[in-house]
């Protein structure tokens, strides 16, 4: 399904479905207007309660006279009062879901009613599209037989009838959430593939397919190159695995001129067992998705490309399996890592910031404007915030403030924790610099503080996507975040650098 947007009239617009917005009792004004051509019908449903008063909420009308669409779908807005950006979402994701069920080819949205009055119509448009394409996402490749059939529709029109012709502004709005969700497609599609398909070669290959695609420059990095650069702490982590690990390199050029680049960091744990300190087995099957903050980088870039974003990024992936075994790393052990600072790894299953701490060394030689890491990095994150925000963390409140604003709005929320000194004590250790762990207190800080001690030359930023990159239940899936955010975040990075 794509998403398209132009002027159109309600009354006239030739379409499998005109999708309409109310407020409560109040039609909004694409569907007044359509209202007046098809004589009051649409009035009628709503004063006789067949629209139901939650945001989202749709009632479908089958040719309607005096319209030329096939179909009317009236979406319920909620009160007016409580309009803001979740309702807006709500109808929308509501909408998608009742035009993914019908027969109809295209359908056409007048987004304009569906705009929160403070935030503008690029928001709406840039909300219709990542809700719309979120809902239509399916995984189905691995399944022989198609279960349910696929959605018929394969074009979302979004219609401006107040306006004489779609501003530039709405226009750009369009292509970057379109882009934004193309690479959240991605990102979902390689979170949702399971470990024995998506072994760190796997994802190397993934990786070049979309540097080939998109013109990025690609370098992979065997494990003997990570010796000679003496990774210790990503060496230890694979050491249990059959899975040679990889440590994959990619480069976005778009800055007109020289730049320093935007290092972007994602965590790649194809499956995260605990290692020696293994996980209880109660749904380790989701430590698939620990890969899902290298997806996510992977899905930015790709996004980045396809708009030609005027900056430099490089994408950097660490990416092995966490296993147990007889060459496997022990409780206890200490390591040198790339930096030079030596790690007591006390648990196994601490690993996620094994890797990336080699890996924000690495990225030292880039002479980076600013680093990003993200990572699915601790059960505490989602303790903490759930699965609502991501947890952030960074050294530089500038930095902090365009991620927050980023999330906010792309609706990919981050909520900022502390990386005060005070908690660097947890991860005292007997035997080495620093110990991988902090115990249970502030899991999640002491897990960002153990970063920040790698991450001293440059500005900085951590994400904790713990709780925010995949569904758990009856909807287990990927998320796809925090694509949406990294691109917003890129682009208005780009226009500061
Ligand atoms: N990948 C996990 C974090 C995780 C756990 C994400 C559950 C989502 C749901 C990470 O590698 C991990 O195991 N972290 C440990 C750290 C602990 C040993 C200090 C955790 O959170 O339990
Ligand atoms: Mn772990
Ligand atoms: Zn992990």
């Amino acid at each position: 399904m794509e998403c398209s947007i132009r002027t159109a009239a309600p009354e006239s617009a030739r379409t499998g479905c005109l999708v309409l917005g109310v407020h409560g009792a109040a039609l909004g004004e694409a569907a007044r207007r359509a209202d007046r051509a098809a004589g009051g019908l649409l009035a009628r449903l709503v004063a006789q309660g067949d629209l139901g008063a939650k945001a989202g909420a749709t009632a479908l009308v089958y040719r309607p006279a005096g319209l030329a669409a096939e179909r009317v779908l009236l979406v319920s807005l909620g009160e007016r009062a409580d309009y803001g950006v979740r309702a807006m979402r709500e109808a929308l994701r509501g909408a998608a879901q009742a035009l993914a069920g019908l027969g109809a080819r295209d359908a056409t949205l007048f987004v304009e009613d569906f705009a929160v009055a403070d935030r503008g119509l690029e928001d709406a448009v840039r909300h219709a599209v990542l809700v719309a394409r979120e809902a239509f996402y399916r995984f189905d490749e691995l399944k022989t037989e198609k279960k349910a059939p696929a959605p018929k529709l394969a074009t979302l029109a979004l219609a401006l009838a107040a306006a004489p012709r779609v501003p530039a502004s709405a226009r750009a709005a369009l292509e970057e959430a379109t882009a934004a969700a193309d690479g959240a497609d991605l990102a979902r599609r390689l979170g949702n593939l399971p470990a024995n398909i998506l072994t760190p070669a796997r994802l190397a290959e993934e990786a070049r397919r979309v540097a080939r695609r998109h013109r990025l420059g690609v370098r992979v990095l065997e494990r003997r190159h990570m010796a000679r650069l003496g990774m210790g702490a990503l060496l230890a982590v694979t050491r249990g695995s059959h899975q040679p690990p990889k440590l994959i390199v990619l480069r976005y050029r778009g800055a007109a001129r020289r730049a320093k680049p935007l290092v972007l960091i994602g965590k790649g744990i194809t499956f995260d067992t605990g290692g020696i300190s293994l996980k209880p087995a109660a749904d380790m099957d989701e430590m698939k998705f620990d890969m899902s903050g290298a997806a996510s980088v992977l899905g930015a870039l790709a996004a980045l490309a396809q708009l030609r974003a005027p900056l430099d990024v490089v994408g950097l992936i660490p990416a092995c399996e966490n296993m147990p075994g007889g060459a496997a790393t022990r409780p206890g052990d200490v390591v040198k890592t790339m930096s030079g600072q030596t790690v007591e790894i006390l648990n196994t299953d601490a690993e996620g910031r094994l890797i990336l701490c080699d890996a924000l060394a690495y990225a030292e030689r880039f002479a980076p404007a600013a680093v990003l890491d993200v990572a699915t990095l601790t059960g505490a994150c989602v303790i903490a915030l759930g699965h609502v925000a991501s947890g952030l963390f960074a050294n530089d409140d500038r930095l902090a403030e365009m991620i927050e604003r980023a999330g906010e709005e792309t609706w990919d929320r981050v909520w900022r924790l502390p990386l005060w000194e005070d908690y660097q004590e947890q991860l005292r250790s007997n035997f080495a610099d620093v110990a991988n762990v902090g115990g249970r207190p502030a899991g999640a800080v002491t897990a960002a503080c153990f970063l920040s001690r790698f991450a001293k030359k440059y500005r900085w930023a951590h994400l904790d996507i713990a709780g925010t990159a995949w569904r758990s239940g009856r909807e287990k899936g990927s998320t796809g975040r925090p694509v949406p955010l990294l691109v917003r975040f890129a682009l208005r990075y780009a226009e500061r650098a």
